[in-house]
């Protein structure tokens, strides 16, 4: 099938340099939610995507670009009508042509697929609503229950205005059919522009078939048009993944506290406390828990992991039982085995740490590969820049690293070693030793504080 996504329109009411469609829902542009959906879609063929574009120039095309894409640019903007002619050379006469709104992110594809079901390969399907309120939308106007037309809100008459079944916007039409359709709009209307909507009037004309399908939820052909409508499709599409969450028995302290920006797996018995962030990919094993205010970015925390609260975590694993925080941040190719211990202000980067070693307080290990059962000291730093190039450090099973040592990349802490707390070790330290550099502690007799003077 032919997919058109109409994203040409400016959203002035976005107040906003980004075009309307590049605004994001859970951390992806509106538009690739709707690509995303159409790319979900099975029909004979798999989906010939075709994205028009007009306001805000290349950025929409190079946000975007995908091998299954194609684009037209539509300028000026003169309507809906016109906005999807734009895409005729692009079509494909074989198949049906489906549209949908950049500025819609939220329509589910199993709407979508009842929509293309009841078009078949050739008659013309609208996607409808009853609304309470149907102010401002195009209203579908039925005799002896058949769609005969759409009229907009601004060309009705008051009887047409009463009528509360509205178009969506989503339709899909035989693709033949639809070029000369759209090839007879005109512009002879209230608002001047070319309706999509009255291709349906031609459709009754040319005898062909008008069918309707209506989505699951209201909030599916919600669109966007201000920061308030975004926000509360935010809101919206978290509650749902909340929802989903719990259906599959995480925990949730409270559902209306998280954000889930891109996917989520959880395994059995997982909680998660509030004003939690999850980006990219991320996987929680059997029995993680979560506590408040962590981020949470392309990551695996193994089972039984327990993350407290106010840790970043980006790019890294975490392995079986793992401690982590408060106040922890582990950064890209940090890799912990089972039980590890990462406590407060330990920042760890491109680093593996292996089974039962502990960094508790205030360290930074950067380029590091260490052991099983090493315990690092509270501010130990492994000095892994000169400034120019990076140099690991390798400390061994079982070391021992005391309180506030500096190890001066490449340098080895051998198996069983121990360093004296505040040493600056700058060569290998022999396994099984103490290895201290300090200078050594001397008292001053006699020696007496300045006085303050008496003026
Ligand atoms: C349209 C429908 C209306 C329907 C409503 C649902 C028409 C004539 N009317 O009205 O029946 O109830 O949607 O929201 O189709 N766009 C372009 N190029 C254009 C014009 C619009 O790309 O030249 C895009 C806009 O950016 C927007 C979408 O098409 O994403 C809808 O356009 P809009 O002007 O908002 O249509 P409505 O007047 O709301
Ligand atoms: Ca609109």
């Amino acid at each position: 099938m032919n997919v058109v996504i109409l994203a040409a329109g400016m959203g002035k009411r976005m107040q906003s340099n980004l075009p309307k469609v590049l605004h994001a829902i859970a951390g992806k542009p509106m538009l690739q939610h709707v690509i995303s959906t159409a790319r979900q879609l099975h029909s004979h063929h798999a989906a010939k995507i075709c994205v028009i574009y007009g306001h805000g120039g290349e950025q929409v095309p190079s946000a975007v670009a995908a091998a299954d894409i194609c684009f037209a640019k539509q300028e000026p903007q003169l309507g809906t009508g016109h906005a999807v002619a734009q895409a005729i050379p692009h079509l494909d006469d074989a198949v049906p042509t489906l549209i949908l709104y950049g500025d819609v992110p939220l329509t589910r594809a199993s709407s979508l697929q009842r929509l293309v079901e009841a078009a078949g390969e050739n008659k013309l399907a609208i996607l409808t609503a009853h609304m309470d309120n149907p102010t401002g939308l195009g209203r579908i106007i039925r005799e002896d229950g058949k769609i005969r037309r759409i009229v907009e809100q601004k060309d009705a008459n008051e009887a047409e205005r009463a009528v509360t079944e509205i178009n969506t916007g989503i339709m899909i039409a035989p693709t033949i059919a639809l070029k000369t359709w759209l090839g007879k709009l005109s512009n002879h209307n209230a608002q001047a522009e070319y309706y999509l909507t009255d291709i349906v009037a031609s459709a009754v004309a040319d005898g062909v078939e008008v069918t309707s399908a209506q989505p699951d939820a209201i909030w599916e052909t919600m669109g966007v048009n201000s920061k308030v409508q975004l926000a509360e499709l935010e809101r919206l599409h978290q509650t749902n993944i909340a929802m989903t969450l719990l259906e599959q028995g995480v925990t949730l302290l409270d559902p209306a506290r998280l954000d889930v920006r891109g996917s989520l797996q959880c395994g059995r018995d997982v909680s998660i406390d509030v004003g939690c962030v999850f980006e990219g990919d991320v996987e929680l094993a059997d029995g993680v828990k979560i506590a408040a205010h962590c981020f949470i970015k392309n990551a695996k925390i193994g089972q039984e992991a327990e993350i407290k609260p106010f840790c970043h975590i980006e790019n890294a694993v975490v392995g079986a039982k793992g401690q982590i925080g408060p106040y922890a941040r582990l950064r890209p190719g940090a890799e912990l085995a089972e039980d590890v211990h990462i406590g407060n202000f330990v920042e760890v980067k491109n680093s593996q740490i292996a089974a039962h070693s502990k960094a508790n307080h205030l360290a930074y290990i950067g380029d590091a590969t260490v052991g099983s059962r090493v315990n690092i000291g509270a501010g130990t730093i492994t000095c892994n820049y000169d400034g120019v190039n990076k140099f690991r450090t390798i400390i061994e099973d079982d070391a021992f690293i005391g309180s506030d040592s500096q190890l001066i990349a490449p340098v080895r802490v051998g198996k069983g070693a121990t360093l004296g707390a505040g040493t600056t070790l700058s060569k290998d330290a022999p396994e099984g030793k103490l290895t201290v550099s300090r200078a050594k502690q001397m008292t001053i007799e006699g020696w007496q504080r300045p006085q303050k003077l008496k003026k």
